[in-house]
């Protein structure tokens, strides 16, 4: 059992903090539960290093936070169904799983809340993942900007991820990794609307949702009429100065709030293995 006060490190000024003093591999005490709670809440982000954790190691720290998912179009381990296996092999070379800025599954009516990362097999360079802290992304917007987006939605689909019927995506899947089963499905076409800002559950923080991947335009407007506002908000969300970059080792764990940020996961190591373990933990319909 943890039962020692946590340290918090953070990495940047935007987001970002490792945490030490904590064994993952142990049940958490209430106490150091609501540390680790409030840091991600603080941070957005949360890493852990030097963890050694099994499947049901991994899934119980997740359960600590809310139900665990089920990918609904990549499949996960054998062995426990509710762990995604996030590979690149070495002789992979397009296209890698999370490699484009997204807030996860952003086209579900309930997206994630969070996600749990563990490293088993990392590069010795590259293969970071770079994260945004969409709180920001609003709160540097003008007064003017804030009062436009209140209240607009955004029509968001799986299409450029999983969608059946582009074949550009067809294409992508198949240049993923063997050795993970990711599924072209229709059901990824279809359209789920969410508002733009959307105000976090636990903080109360008002955040800038905008998943680059699966937003389409505004709702009640076209494709052309959405584009330059659209393209303007996603080069605002993705500032250098709202971000923080994690650097991996093997056994690193990652904990983000998939509801304040976005991430990107570099491609910068072909010719290097990387191998992830992902539990997901069930969100709630963006307000
Ligand atoms: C993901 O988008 O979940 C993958 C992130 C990563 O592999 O760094």
């Amino acid at each position: 059992m943890n039962g020692g006060e946590i340290e918090v490190r953070p990495i940047a000024n935007a987001l970002g903090a490792e945490i030490h003093g904590i064994d993952l591999s142990k049940e958490l005490d209430d106490a150091t539960f609501t540390a680790v709670r409030q840091a991600l809440h603080d941070h957005l982000v949360i890493f852990f290093r030097d963890q050694t954790i099994t499947p049901d190691q991994h899934l119980a720290f997740g359960r600590r936070f809310g139900e665990v998912e089920t990918h609904a179009y990549a499949k996960g381990l054998a062995s426990h169904p509710e762990i995604l296996p996030v590979i690149k092999e070495a002789e992979d070379r397009a296209a890698n799983f999370g490699g484009i800025w997204h807030s996860d599954v952003a086209f579900h009516e309930t997206p994630p809340m969070g996600q749990i990362l563990y490293a088993l097999d990392v590069p010795e360079a590259g293969g970071d993942t770079i994260f945004v802290n969409m709180y920001r992304a609003y709160e540097a917007l003008s007064d003017t900007m804030k009062g436009l987006l209140s209240g607009m939605k955004a029509v968001h689909t799986g299409q450029r991820s999983y969608g059946a019927s582009n074949s550009q995506v067809t294409l992508r899947q198949e240049k993923f990794s063997k050795s993970m089963d990711v599924k072209v499905k229709e059901d990824a076409e279809e359209e789920m609307v969410h508002p733009i800002v959307r105000t976090h559950p636990a903080t109360g923080r008002k955040s800038l949702y905008i998943s680059a991947i699966s937003i389409q335009r505004f709702d009640g407007m076209t494709k052309e009429e959405s584009r330059p506002l659209l393209r303007f908000l996603k080069e605002h969300a993705r500032r250098p100065e709202f971000t923080c970059q994690f650097r991996w080792k093997r056994h690193s764990i990652a904990f983000w709030d998939n509801r304040c940020t976005q991430h990107y996961a570099l491609n910068d190591y072909h010719g290097h293995r990387r191998e992830m373990h992902r539990v997901t933990i069930a969100g709630e319909r963006p307000f």
